[in-house]
């Protein structure tokens, strides 16, 4: 498969696109500041693997936020249990998934769940944080993936 290019320069705070790399669906978000402070004060004991120890991305975005920029997250949009494809649920606590809800990412085949870092929750049937695929910056408003 070859490198998607990714125009990044009209993306909102608090918007996701979705393109195709390699048949897989990957999403880029601009994370709000708030979404960036919310992550920040997440309770780490809540999630499995919240350092990414034993999740797939490129080195040099193995951090809290999982990023190469806090703001721009980029992640295979594809669950770590059987493959459906999570949905995006950034509020926080909204009434179909409970006043724990912290924001993120919900698959709804099993109730997997994860958050705005893909890093997923403990309890929960997917085994690891979602993948990050290979990208790079090419500019401030182009990102290269693959
Ligand atoms: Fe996502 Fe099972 S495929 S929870």
């Amino acid at each position: 498969g070859a490198p998607v290019d990714v125009d990044i320069s009209k993306l909102e705070p608090g918007q996701l696109i979705r393109v195709l790399w390699r048949g897989k669906p990957v999403w880029v978000l601009r994370r709000t500041r708030e979404e960036l402070d919310r992550l920040a004060t997440l309770d780490e004991d809540v999630l499995r693997d919240p350092l990414s120890k034993e999740s797939d991305q490129p080195k040099a975005a193995t951090n809290p936020v999982r990023a190469l920029k806090p703001e721009v997250f980029v992640a295979v949009g594809v669950c770590t249990h059987l493959g459906c494809a999570p949905t995006f649920r950034p509020e926080v606590a909204p009434a179909d998934l409970g006043p724990d809800w912290p924001g993120g990412f919900f698959c709804p085949c099993h109730g997997s769940r994860f958050d705005l870092a893909g890093r997923v929750f403990k309890g929960v049937p997917a085994p690891k944080n979602l993948d990050i695929p290979p990208y790079k910056y090419l500019s401030d408003t182009r990102i290269l993936i693959g």
